[in-house]
């Protein structure tokens, strides 16, 4: 058996729909900001119980608009060290310059302790990543750390489609969140993001900022610095097969996350799962599981070459803080982001696998564990 980390999935059925909208798009030429774009718009705003969302062309630039849109030139915003290159990119893009936070074991989001001590007055937005599409059971204190301070919450959703805290959807905690549609996402547009808000003027600005800064769709007056950041039709009509499965995507992907919850217990006390409150109905778009004192590079190598599964990629292999991109002249110790980036493992979860799959990963993972106690050298190697 042979199981990838992760997998693209476009039905049969929902593959001739995509062609059978792309050929009306061909016919008519409506290939950029259409209607299938604003069909997308509408659904993903229902989705996360807000009014607006805006279709772009991927969840780095949804960041960005919605920095340039708060407005932080030359001021700080927090931004957790347990993220995506893109998170801090696009401070820097938008003229901020980056505050790096330590992250929390239980959730490795934000910690509200970490944020506080971080805050000051030229703080000008926090950003909170929902990894893995785990919601923060502590989102409400930083939601009033951020209140507190008079400084707007932004939401960087790029793993949580469809995740909920609460019953409450995921890009609906905020002043705006982002949301990728990137293929290795639990739904994909091929490339693509979105921005959803509840804020009318967040939602004119990101409309202005998406279509090279211009006043209207007609209009030639350019009046912010905007860029490129439309998505095209053919993409938004991925996106729209992709949302229409998102419940039954995540659904499957929650039943195959349950088999690891019953089965690596019984397993090893090396590897542990990350614990998910009750009240958090997760999309799973990683299975996170701690290493005790197991090295994950071997073990990544043996589930690979021996086994043929391929552990999905770290949410993160290495806190924001270390990339070489963004360190300082002074060196920073985030001791949480260190510990969780460095000791933990994210198992295969698709919405193509089968219960089948995820107990034959559980059964490699106690094969390779007793393989590398008896011969670490050799499949260290
Ligand atoms: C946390 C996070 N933020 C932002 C992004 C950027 O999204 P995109 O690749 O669509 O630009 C990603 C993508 O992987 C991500 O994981």
């Amino acid at each position: 058996m042979k199981v990838p980390p992760a997998a693209v999935y476009f039905p049969d059925e929902d593959r001739q729909w995509i062609l059978s909208r792309i050929d009306d798009c061909l016919s008519s030429g409506a290939l950029t900001l259409g209607a299938n774009g604003k069909e997308l718009e509408r659904s993903f705003a229902s989705l996360c119980g807000v009014r607006h969302a805006i279709a772009v062309n991927s969840g780095t630039s949804a960041l960005e608009i919605i920095l340039r849109a708060v407005g932080v030139e030359g001021r700080e915003v927090v931004v957790p060290s347990n993220t995506f290159f893109a998170t801090g990119a696009a401070v820097i893009h938008a003229g901020g310059r980056i505050r790096f936070a330590d992250c929390e074991r239980e959730s490795f989001a934000l910690h509200p302790e970490s944020l506080r001590s971080v805050l000051s007055p030229r703080t000008v937005a926090v950003i909170l990543v929902h990894v893995g599409g785990v919601i923060t059971p502590r989102i409400a204190e930083i939601q009033a750390i951020c209140a507190h301070a008079g400084v707007p919450l932004i939401e960087d959703a790029a793993h949580a489609h469809g995740s909920t805290l609460d019953g409450k959807p995921a890009g609906s905690f905020g002043l705006a969140a982002a949301f990728s549609f990137y293929p290795t996402k639990v739904i994909t547009s091929g490339e693509g993001g979105a921005i959803v808000t509840d804020d009318e003027r967040l939602n004119q600005e990101a409309l202005i900022y998406r279509d090279q800064g211009k006043e209207g769709f007609t209009s030639n007056y350019h009046v912010r610095m905007g860029y490129n950041w439309r998505m095209s039709e053919p993409h938004a009509i991925m996106g729209l097969a992709q949302l229409r499965r998102l419940n039954e995507f995540v659904e499957r992907r929650r039943e195959i996350a349950a088999v690891y919850d019953d089965l690596l217990p019984r397993l090893d006390p090396d590897i542990t799962p990350l614990a998910l409150p009750e009240r958090l109905y997760c999309n799973y778009y990683k299975y996170i599981a701690f290493l005790n004192g197991v090295n994950r590079a071997p073990l990544k190598k043996v589930m690979r070459e021996r086994f043929d599964v391929g552990l999905s990629g770290e949410v993160y292999e290495t806190p924001c803080h270390l990339q070489p991109v963004f360190a300082g002249d002074e060196p920073v110790k985030l001791s949480v982001a260190e510990d969780i980036c460095a000791n933990h493992i994210c198992l295969p979860i698709s919405a193509r696998m089968t219960k089948d799959n995820a107990a034959y990963v559980v059964q490699c993972l106690a094969e390779a564990l007793q393989l590398l106690k008896r011969e670490p050298i050799e499949a260290r190697g």
